[in-house]
């Protein structure tokens, strides 16, 4: 966790217009000098414009896009969903330190959000990999510890994808499209991912680990995925806010968590069905792990599994799998 990086940063952003000296800073910070420059260049690495150097101050460029803590936290109106916020300016994976600080703290609070401005090894789902450029996107992951059995729990990554469905919505003003289970497309091109990993018992999830994947400012994807994925910002045409979404997120789906803890698994079908072109009516071909499924689909069940209508009339429950195609 890069927290006292983040007070430097957060210092500097206070002082825009100001050279600060080294020596005060690291001061204030409660470091060495040396330890001061190292946090300079780390943040330099990050993309962070600092002009200076140790003898003449330290200045910022440019206002830097950063999910700075100290920025994020006064825009939450949630209770739960992110009052314990780690941050990082480079990590391998959000998911994986989620999964390596549960080994380490089995009390790890439910709604803690881990976020990314990079990651080295981001993970998508089936073993694939996550583009996850700096300052660009949005990479975080959500611990949740739900009191529910595990066969509920792809409802809680419907719930990420609907949460996020209108969070970008809202704030973006771009038509989002849901493809079953959990992408968010824009003009047919994928523009977030989900990743959901579970720790359970036979009859309880202990924590859900949901990794979500939002391609924001980037002005091109690379060329190895450019035709099926693209960006917020090429999507509207503008720049947009990552600290905007990721709050509107928040507070939607804590709004479903709750809503889900009092009344059940209903709102969050309702909206999933509402939102995704792909709940009704739609001729596709899904992956389950261990065949092909093709038919036309005929919405979810009370559980979350997609109804697919098969040739000659019969109706198989899909809970797990990939679109490869579709009409
Ligand atoms: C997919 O394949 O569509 C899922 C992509 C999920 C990517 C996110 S980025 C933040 C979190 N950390 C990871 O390593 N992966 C997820």
């Amino acid at each position: 966790m890069d927290r006292k990086i983040d007070e430097l940063l957060f210092a500097l952003m206070q002082n825009m217009t100001i050279t600060m000296s080294g020596e005060k800073l690291a001061r204030d910070l409660g470091v060495s000098h040396s330890t001061l420059i190292r946090w300079i260049e780390k943040l330099r690495e990050a993309g962070v414009e600092i002009r200076g150097e140790p003898f003449t101050g330290f200045r910022l460029a440019r206002l830097p896009d950063v999910m700075l803590p100290q920025l994020i936290r006064p825009r939450l109106r949630s209770q739960l969903l992110g009052r314990h916020l780690y941050h990082f300016y480079k990590v391998d994976s959000t998911n994986a330190f989620a999964s390596r600080l549960l080994e380490h703290d089995r009390r790890v609070a439910d709604g803690t959000i881990i976020l990314a401005e990079s990651q080295t090894a981001g993970r998508g789902r089936l073993g694939r990999s996550w583009h996850s450029e700096p300052e660009t996107g949005l990479y975080f992951t959500v611990v949740l510890r739900p009191k529910v059995p595990p066969s509920l729990a792809p409802l809680f990554t419907l719930a990420t994808a609907v949460a996020m469905h209108n969070a970008i919505e809202r704030d973006t003003r771009v038509d989002v499209d849901i493809k079953w289970p959990n992408d968010l497309l824009a003009g047919g091109k994928k523009i977030c991912g989900i990743l959901a990993e579970i720790q359970a018992e036979v009859d309880m999830v202990k924590t859900l680990i949901i990794g979500v994947g939002v391609n924001v400012n980037h002005r091109q994807l690379p060329d190895d995925i450019s035709d099926r994925a693209t960006s917020l910002r090429i999507a509207s045409g503008r720049i947009q806010s990552r600290i905007e979404i990721f709050a509107e997120f928040v507070e939607e789906f804590e709004g479903l968590y709750r809503q889900f803890e009092q009344s059940g698994p209903a709102n969050i079908i309702e909206q999933w069905t509402r939102h995704s072109s792909f709940a009704q009516g739609r001729k596709i071909e899904i992956n389950d792990g261990v065949r092909m499924v093709s038919g036309v689909t005929r919405g979810l069940n009370p559980l979350g599994a997609l109804r697919v209508e098969q040739k000659g009339g019969q109706v198989e429950e899909i809970y797990t799998g990939d679109v490869v195609r579709w009409e």
